[in-house]
């Protein structure tokens, strides 16, 4: 499984980058904003940051507009991946996009048959909302076990990205079901790596050492 962060923050992710576990970042309109910084700004020292996919979202609501845009977006670097909603709109753009070889990220996926027509268009990634929905009292996970489960009936290679995650439960269950991707926001990735046996382990390991007798 692959694990993007999910910010816009530089200083996020330049620290997640020297954790040796991330493969990829993703933004949207929203996480550019509370970085108080222009888009170009913020997205040219992403893509200096990371080697791999770097979602950038457009704002373009009509289908040549998505297009238009996108294209500008893709030029920036070669991991770029377009995030476009799903739309009517948006999914017109994404069939066109993919015979391009634009890569994309249908973004704001509440509903398995949603991901089914983002897959069918061509989007090389799907990013079903898992926390927004749980906010709501729905089961964000079971969403992301029945696109798991329609994806693997017609061998549909479009890639699932969990997104809207809120803790390392939703990171666990996505690996269980075999999500291709998490993205996560850096407060859960950084989550991950502790277990409070662990810091024990390391204080009394630490604390033993310091018994053995140094020539
Ligand atoms: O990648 C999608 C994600 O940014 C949405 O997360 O926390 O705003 O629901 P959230």
């Amino acid at each position: 499984m692959k694990i993007f962060i999910d910010t816009a923050n530089i200083d996020e992710i330049r620290k997640a980058s020297g954790w040796g576990i991330l493969d990829g970042v993703t933004t949207n309109p929203t996480l550019v904003a509370k970085t108080g910084r222009s888009f170009d700004d913020v997205t040219r020292e992403i893509v200096k940051i990371v080697d791999g996919p770097i979602s950038l979202e457009v704002v373009s609501q009509g289908t040549n507009e998505i297009i238009g845009e996108a294209r500008g977006l893709s030029k920036i670097h070669k991991n770029v991946v377009v995030k476009i909603p799903i739309t009517k709109e948006g999914l017109s753009a994404v069939r066109i996009l993919a015979a391009e070889g634009i890569k994309t990220n249908v973004t704001l996926v509440f509903s398995p048959v949603q991901a089914l027509l983002a897959a069918k268009a061509g989007a090389t990634y799907v990013s079903p909302f898992v926390g927004r929905l749980d906010d709501i009292g729905q089961d964000g996970m079971g969403m992301v076990q029945e696109i798991v489960s329609i994806f693997k009936n017609y061998s549909l290679t479009t890639e699932i990205i969990v997104a809207s995650i809120r803790h390392p439960i939703h990171v666990l269950r996505a690996a269980l079901m075999g999500a291709s991707v998490v993205t996560c926001p850096f407060g859960v990735l950084e989550s991950l790596f502790k277990h409070a046996l662990t810091e024990i382990g390391i204080r009394r390991f630490l604390d033993d050492w310091a018994k053995v007798p140094k020539l």
